[in-house]
């Protein structure tokens, strides 16, 4: 079967830029992404690519590449389903808030829309894949919504699908990376032709021996399952910082000498103010749900607890911060650097931040945020506080920290790195503290010029 017209529904982090990648090494298949947004839609199709929705290293490539030519935005969602031989499904999948469930379970809504949609408009033999991380068995619900339309005389008996699960791998910040050289592909399904037409679309950049294929279940929980053994490194090597900041041994040196047995592996082990991202934190809350569902009590509070100590540790800053400054920062002024999530990213989807934030104006300080990527609107969003009377947004990091009592680092921008620290310490109130949660600013010069330093897994 070979495969002319991809479709994907869902123009987010994912779908936008695995899409983008398609087009890029596919030349001879038409991919067209659609959304229900038309804001999303036409930031995707601007003219200026610094407002694509998304900020992603090497996106801005590929789609002065390919755009218009084999990859169309837009949201033309039924015409572009109906054209389609196969169609991934890449809307977003957040934690139930209401109801059975609520918090923890994943509310699948989206992707339930999205399946009606398809047995709706699709036309001929039509491969949905599943592209959003999903609980176990979802395919299944999306198997019963395509079929319910055989039942439907109205439609046309011709009408058949094949529904596969290619959950998506990639990290935000280095997606582009990610997608044209992953570590592995998986696919899980039951129909081996609609599986070859997959594994034949990404052998066109990827090695097959890179290609893995399974049944649908084992693929869909492997995805839930890489995702939290990852959290469970970050919440382990964050409870080793705070032994290390009692201890005097250093967090650096001990993740470093741990990491370096091959059984163990290097990656992951970098402490800081906890995991965010739009992934970690809903995808652990599953597992628990699921867990708890099966009867496997202790299997749930053992999953739990990697999502306790994420949260440990940013009120065990926030204690450190306020008790650092004299045990008040009522009326004082804090330099916020970095909103996001991660480095080289704008999304703030669960970002440490966030919640630091909150707490600091809770205890009354003003804060100036400054991030290279996130702006005013969606730190407005997030935090949902009278902008004017509680923080403000900055344009630079000088201007941050600049007439402020401390700076706190939350996000391991490279260019927090080669800050000139002279400057900065000329223009703070002194006693002026740093407080670094990544590990990211040179600790020499900031100690040089005469500021007082915290770090992760160092304490000061
Ligand atoms: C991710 C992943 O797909 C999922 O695996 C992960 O678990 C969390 O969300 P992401 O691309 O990061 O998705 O989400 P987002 O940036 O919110 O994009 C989803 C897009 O789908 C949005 O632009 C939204 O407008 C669109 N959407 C949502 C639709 O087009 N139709 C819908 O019915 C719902
Ligand atoms: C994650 C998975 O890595 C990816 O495979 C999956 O598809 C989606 O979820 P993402 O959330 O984009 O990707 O970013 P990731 O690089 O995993 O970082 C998640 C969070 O962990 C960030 O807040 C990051 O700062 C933090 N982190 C990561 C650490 O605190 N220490 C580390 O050593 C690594």
């Amino acid at each position: 079967m070979r495969i002319k017209n991809i479709c994907c529904i869902g123009a987010g982090y994912v779908g936008g830029p695995s899409m983008a990648v398609i087009a890029k090494f596919c030349p001879d298949i038409q991919v067209n992404v659609v959304d229900t947004n038309p804001k999303r839609i036409s930031q995707w199709n601007d003219k200026l690519l610094s407002n694509l929705p998304i900020y992603e290293p090497g996106l801005d490539e590929i789609i002065k590449k390919c755009r218009n030519k084999n990859l169309h935005f837009s949201t033309d969602i039924e015409y572009q389903i109906e054209k389609a031989d196969m169609i991934f499904i890449s809307v977003n999948t957040p934690t139930k808030t209401t109801g059975i469930g609520a918090g923890k379970a994943i509310d699948l809504r989206y992707v339930e829309a999205s399946s009606r949609e398809i047995s709706k408009y699709a036309t001929g033999h039509t491969i949905v894949v599943e592209k959003s991380t999903l609980p176990v068995k979802t395919a299944q619900t999306i198997k019963d919504i395509l079929d319910a339309t055989k039942n439907d005389a109205s439609i046309l008996k011709s009408k058949t699908f094949s529904v596969l699960s290619n959950p998506e791998f990639l990290a935000e910040g280095t997606a582009i990376k990610d997608l044209e050289d992953p570590d592995r592909v998986l696919i899980g399904g039951e129909d081996k032709e609609a599986m070859n037409a997959l594994v034949k679309i990404y052998s066109n950049w990827i090695d097959k021996n890179k290609v893995m294929t399974t049944d649908l279940w084992s693929s869909e929980l492997s995805k839930l399952i890489a995702n939290a053994f990852l959290a469970q490194r970050i919440s382990s090597i964050n409870t080793i910082s705070a032994l290390c900041e009692a201890t005097g041994a250093q967090i650096k040196d001990v993740a470093l000498a741990v990491g370096m047995d091959k059984r163990i592996g290097k990656y992951f082990l970098n402490s800081g103010p906890g995991f965010g991202g739009s992934c970690f934190k809903k995808d652990i809350l599953n597992l628990v749900y699921i867990s708890n569902h099966y009867g496997l009590f202790d299997v749930a509070s053992y999953w739990q607890k990697v999502l306790d100590i994420n949260k440990w540790q940013q009120e065990r800053f926030i204690e450190l911060i306020v008790k650092k400054m004299f045990g008040t920062i009522s009326s004082k002024k804090i330099a916020i650097l970095g909103f996001s999530f991660k480095a080289n990213t704008n999304d703030t989807r669960e970002s440490p931040a966030i919640y630091i934030c909150k707490k600091l104006i809770e205890e009354g300080a003003f804060l100036k945020i400054y991030d290279p990527k996130v702006n005013n609107e969606q730190i407005s969003n997030d935090l949902s506080e009278n902008k004017t009377t509680k923080w403000i947004c900055c344009q630079t990091a000088y201007d941050a920290l600049e007439d402020t009592d401390a700076g706190v680092f939350l996000t391991e921008w490279s260019e927090f790195e080669f800050l000139d620290w002279e400057r900065i310490s000329s223009m703070m109130i002194k006693p002026a503290w740093i407080f670094d949660t990544r590990l990211i600013v040179n600790i020499r010069k900031v100690k040089e010029s005469g500021l007082n330093i915290w770090q992760v897994g160092y304490g000061n």
